[in-house]
């Protein structure tokens, strides 16, 4: 059984430790439309909708020259890739990855759907105390 909690006072989810940021409805990340939004941590985020029904989420950075316009891009439902629309870097909506690019991939972000809204998963919160305060 996972635990969720949900803030009184802020869009966030908790489940099992783990921190989700609300972004939007679930109808307003239609398969043909991407959502861009951004991360209270910062991140700049695309969230596509698969033919399948899932949602997925990745950096909006095209990794070509680091502009966010992945949400702006072509998406093919039948191959579950999305196209940047400047120079036509390819990208897998599966896994993020480069088509032809080696590893090269976008960094991904969980999603869940609950109560009719998409949540996104925060990035795990790397700041550590130094060691001579700890
Ligand atoms: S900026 Fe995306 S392919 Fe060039």
């Amino acid at each position: 059984m996972k635990n969720h909690r949900m803030s009184l006072w802020t869009p966030i989810l908790e489940i099992d430790g783990k921190r989700y940021q609300r972004i939007c409805r679930s109808e307003e990340v239609l398969s043909s439309r991407a959502r861009a939004a951004q991360l209270e941590t910062g991140e700049e985020i695309a969230i596509f909708r698969l033919a399948s029904g899932e949602c997925k989420a990745f950096s909006n950075m095209c990794l070509h020259l680091k502009l966010p316009v992945l949400a702006d891009g072509m998406v093919d439902l039948d191959r579950n890739t999305v196209t940047c629309p400047l120079h036509g870097w390819c990208y897998s909506l599966e896994n993020g990855a480069v088509q032809g690019g080696g590893n090269a991939r976008l960094q991904e972000f969980a999603v869940v759907e609950q109560d009719g809204w998409i949540f996104v998963q925060l990035p795990e919160d790397t700041f550590e105390l130094p060691e001579w305060l700890r």
